[in-house]
């Protein structure tokens, strides 16, 4: 195919990519893609232990399970000694970066929390850390980076500002959700984004745009990851539920579709390839790792807060504990021919580049 031959791609060429139907045409771009991490990334992965700290949450994103208004979950917040204790476990486990994940609070004191507890972690263990928690103030980003925290994930969920508003209640705002991205990056932190694939709604040119906007924007580090249904929230209806399960393998393959064709756009850029894609397909994770991706979370949640932390429903893992999510995973990668990047931060050398 002459098109993956190129090293620059118009928005013609990507939207082509993403339309790609015929079996042996895409495991083509998966294999180009596949390449291009070796060559500039190397056969490396780097594992980010992921602690799920808390699942309070002041928003009301249509399709999230931990939204304000799921008044069926118990609601949660690790104390500073169970976040330190997972801290600890992933030095020790050789993780080499940590992401600390809640949802969106803005208090003072859950800001103050955090602060606090990112320098524990700096002073007690070497690990990076990445934090996402949301749309914060300026301030705020600037406590938690002077913390140490030097890498943030904030998706923009879709970069059609429309499609943003369908599936977010009128007081979510696109506009302060890419104000955010530009002020961590101002900052100095490594930013982090990405989408859902699969929305309701949601058209292959859009995706196409989703591409174009991570290199607008200037990206380090991309997570994207299967729209999966989670039936308590809004966009959750009969025929949602029907026509989502009837689309799944389609969303399957256009993810992963979408994770080759973003490392060749974007080429020297981290790319996640995230648990939600285990949800869609049990080798999903191992599917991602082979359309290009070369990060992957392990969940170090402690087991009895995992089943409170489900933002979709089918998600795996949440029986498990961190030893098992450590073993399973590095089998995982060695059974695509990669290897573990134990003990490195692993920053993204896109970030790196952009320094210079
Ligand atoms: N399906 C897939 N991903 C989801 N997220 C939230 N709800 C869902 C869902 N139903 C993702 C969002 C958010 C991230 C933390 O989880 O993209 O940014
Ligand atoms: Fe809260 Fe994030 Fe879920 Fe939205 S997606 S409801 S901000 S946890």
């Amino acid at each position: 195919m002459e098109i993956l031959e190129r090293d620059w791609f118009s928005e013609q060429d990507i939207l082509d990519l993403l339309n790609l139907r015929r079996q042996e045409n895409i495991q083509h771009l998966f294999d180009k893609s596949l390449a291009l991490t070796r060559e500039l990334i190397g056969n490396k992965v780097f594992f980010r232990g992921i602690i799920e700290f808390s699942n309070r949450c002041e928003k009301n994103c249509f399709y999230c399970g931990i939204r304000r208004e799921n008044t069926t979950i118990s609601r949660y917040l690790l104390t500073g000694e169970e976040i330190l204790a997972g801290a600890l476990w992933a030095e020790e486990n050789r993780y080499g970066s940590l992401v600390l994940q809640s949802g969106e609070c803005t208090s003072p004191e859950f800001v103050l929390f955090l602060e606090e507890v990112i320098r524990r972690i700096k002073k007690t263990t070497s690990l990076g850390i990445t934090l996402s928690v949301g749309e914060q103030s300026r301030e705020t980003y600037q406590r938690f980076f002077d913390a140490g925290a030097h890498r943030y994930l904030l998706r923009i969920e879709t970069s059609n500002p429309e499609l943003y508003r369908r599936i977010h209640p009128r007081d979510h705002s696109f506009e302060k959700r890419l104000e955010c991205l530009r002020t961590l990056k101002e900052i100095g932190m490594q930013v982090g984004t990405g989408v859902m694939i699969g929305l309701p709604f949601q058209t292959v040119p859009d995706l196409a745009k989703d591409i174009l906007f991570f290199q607008r924007e200037d990206i380090d580090m991309i997570g994207m990851g299967p729209y999966i249904i989670h039936t308590r929230t809004p966009l959750a209806t009969h025929e949602t539920i029907e026509s989502w399960n009837a689309g799944k393998k389609g969303i399957l393959d256009q993810t992963l579709k979408m994770i080759a064709v973003a490392r060749l756009v974007l080429r020297d850029v981290n790319i996640a390839s995230t648990t939600a894609l285990q949800a869609i397909h049990p080798r999903g994770r191992e599917m991602g790792l082979k359309a290009g991706a070369n990060v992957i979370m392990p969940i170090i949640t402690p087991g009895r807060y995992r089943e409170s932390y489900l933002l979709y429903e089918g998600k795996p893992c949440i029986d498990d504990s961190a030893e098992v999510c450590r073993d399973c995973l590095s089998e995982r990668i060695h059974s695509t021919g990669r290897e573990i990047a134990w003990d490195e931060w692993g920053d993204p050398l896109h970030f790196q580049s952009r320094q210079r």
